[in-house]
């Protein structure tokens, strides 16, 4: 494991999920044993979770409305500003449980593939709702390893007027989280769980394989 120069914590925009559901549903995660489509439930389940902490910092704004009772003011979201990125593939495997806690987020797609000699990510494909510099967007993808993707995505959400941006991931190597945090420290990065270590193929140790074959059922 690699030493951190340092803390995982929120001071540091770091905040690493220990809410024992989470926790049980990773472990679901990591069977070699569950097949995709208890797979692609319950990373989305995952993902719900995940977001509900991750948007706890949504503007509210006042509305007056009438219940059975009587007239009362009383709070709602502020604009429908919220836009989900998730990076493909294996992102889209989060989406629907973002979605589901905010159904009027707008959604962006940044295709990478991580070449699987250098590891490093390739773009394929962008497309993000415009205008994008007064939205909150929530990078999703379940595998933070080297960070080389994750530092890409964002590097591209910045490069077209993202500011305020999340990363939102399932299992992290310390090595992903430290570049991605190194290189965007602005950015909150919310974690399922933190890993060993890496591999010498760059897969997470002890991880859960390759998060798109699974998701989507390919090898
Ligand atoms: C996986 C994963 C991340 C990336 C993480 O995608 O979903 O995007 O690897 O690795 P990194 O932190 O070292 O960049 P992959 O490139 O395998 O593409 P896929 O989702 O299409 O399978
Ligand atoms: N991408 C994955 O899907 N899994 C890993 O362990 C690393 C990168």
């Amino acid at each position: 494991m690699s030493m951190s120069t340092f803390a995982f914590t929120p001071e540091n925009n770091i905040f690493v999920q220990t809410h024992p559901l989470i926790q049980h549903k990773i472990s679901i995660l990591r069977d070699i044993h569950t097949g995709t489509n208890e797979f692609r439930q319950i990373a989305e389940e995952i993902a719900m979770l995940m977001g509900f902490q991750a948007l706890e910092d949504l503007p509210l704004m006042d509305v007056e409305i009438e219940t059975p009772i009587e007239k009362c003011t009383t709070q709602v979201l502020a604009g429908k500003k919220l836009c989900v990125v998730p990076i493909l593939r294996a992102g889209l495997g989060m989406v629907n449980g973002i979605t589901a806690l905010v159904p009027s987020a707008k959604i962006g797609h940044i295709g990478l593939y991580r070449d699987e000699v250098t590891h490093e990510p390739h773009e394929y494909y962008c497309k993000l709702p415009s205008p994008i510099e007064l939205r909150t967007i929530i990078v999703v993808d379940p595998m933070l390893a080297t960070g080389g993707s994750a530092c890409a995505a964002i590097d591209f959400i910045k490069a077209r007027g993202g500011r305020h941006i999340k990363f939102l991931c399932i299992i992290a190597a310390p090595e992903g989280v430290e570049r991605l945090h190194r290189e965007h420290p602005d950015v909150k990065i919310y974690i399922g769980h933190v890993d060993r270590e890496l591999n010498q193929n760059a897969y997470i140790c002890p991880g859960l394989g390759d998060a798109g074959d699974r998701i989507f059922g390919t090898k």
